[in-house]
């Protein structure tokens, strides 16, 4: 509690009026008999203080002077201050008012009524201390909420990368794909989405999720995937599968929405006769249209165990036939704008 009163009064016989008029009510003083001494005592103790009453005619330092040297103390220029002069006029008053005052009392003083003044100030200036206390706390407990939500998204973000990379090692183990097809296939997606100007956000999600494109694999049977000839009716269907396998996972384990139609997606095709929905257009979401092309590119541009390497001019032509049947043309166009960075992005990753 801020509750002594600072009496600054060159007059030892005001001074000491006010104090006893105080003391009477139970309220403890100090008696300062110029401003100079005043704010030395303030600049030691101020928190013991919780107002002021002060003369304005002083030798040293006038009362206005100490008052606008005190408004430009921060640790103490909130403490109010109440003057008790004899100065009566108006403008006189005014000047008082101006620099800053609590409250202006006009001598002779009754001890009442400097008591409920000195009251009053006292308990509207501890209010105001408990008000910025309480901010200060309110700040500093929701820079530490802050704090605790970034380590929560951090070790999420950590536990979602590390069940990336457990998927994308199960994929290229099951797969008949080996090398580095799916980080390519996440290097030219990545591409693709920032050549349409997706958000920067769905952008990274393209790139982390694409690698599991085909994490459905794991479902499907050795004999099927390493087949090294074409496949059967039969064996096909059951090949289709892998994307629902694969969505279902991912949607068991919680992952966000484009990383499962990727999964689901990246067979359909433009004209409606791809798997597993037989969406067309737009319909087919942008997520699984992108990772498509760059799928295919990659298949084309690669061996396999039933076929050899397309050259990059190869696999342009052969989509470009296909481009209103497989893939979507504005999305094929922008990709295959792009030669240079994919060519870079082949030699870097090459097998
Ligand atoms: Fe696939």
């Amino acid at each position: 509690m801020y509750d002594k009163i600072l009496v600054i009064d060159d007059s030892k016989l005001n001074g000491n009026l006010i104090k006893k008029y105080l003391a009477y009510r139970n309220l403890e003083t100090v008696h300062a008999v110029n401003g100079q001494i005043a704010l030395d005592i303030l600049e030691k103790d101020w928190e013991q203080f919780g107002c002021i009453t002060l003369d304005r005619q002083m030798p040293v330092m006038d009362g206005l002077e100490f008052a606008s040297k005190i408004k430009h103390q921060e640790l103490f220029k909130d403490i109010p201050i109440i003057i008790v002069s004899s100065m009566s006029e108006k403008t006189e008053i005014l000047e008082g008012l101006e620099v800053g005052v609590y409250d202006y009392i006009i001598k002779p003083v009754d001890g009442d009524f400097l008591y409920l003044k000195v009251r009053n100030a006292i308990e509207f200036y501890n209010q105001k201390i408990q008000m910025k206390k309480l901010n200060i706390q309110i700040v500093e407990e929701n820079e530490h909420l802050e704090e605790i939500v970034e380590e929560r998204t951090k070790r999420l973000q950590d536990v979602t990368n590390a069940i990336l990379n457990v998927l994308e090692k199960a994929t290229s183990i099951s797969d008949e794909v080996t090398g580095n097809h799916i980080q390519r296939v996440s290097a030219y997606s990545e591409l693709l989405a920032k050549e349409a100007l997706l958000p920067h956000e769905i952008i990274s999600e393209i790139k982390a999720y694409s690698p599991l494109h085909d994490i459905g694999k794991i479902g499907i049977s050795e004999s099927i995937l390493k087949k090294p000839g074409p496949l059967t009716t039969e064996e096909f269907e059951k090949m289709k599968e892998h994307v629902n396998i694969g969505s279902e996972l991912l949607r068991e384990a919680k992952l966000p929405e484009i990383a499962v139609n990727i999964i689901k997606y990246h067979h359909e095709k433009w004209n409606g006769k791809g798997y597993c929905e037989g969406l067309s257009k737009n319909d087919i979401p942008i997520e699984a249209r992108i990772v498509s092309i760059a799928d295919v590119f990659d298949a084309l541009t690669t061996e396999r165990p039933y076929k050899k390497a397309f050259s990059i001019e190869e696999a342009i032509r052969i989509m470009k036939e296909e481009m209103y049947d497989s893939f979507d043309p504005e999305l094929l166009e922008l990709f295959l704008c792009d030669i240079e960075k994919i060519q870079k992005i082949k030699e870097k990753l090459e097998d």
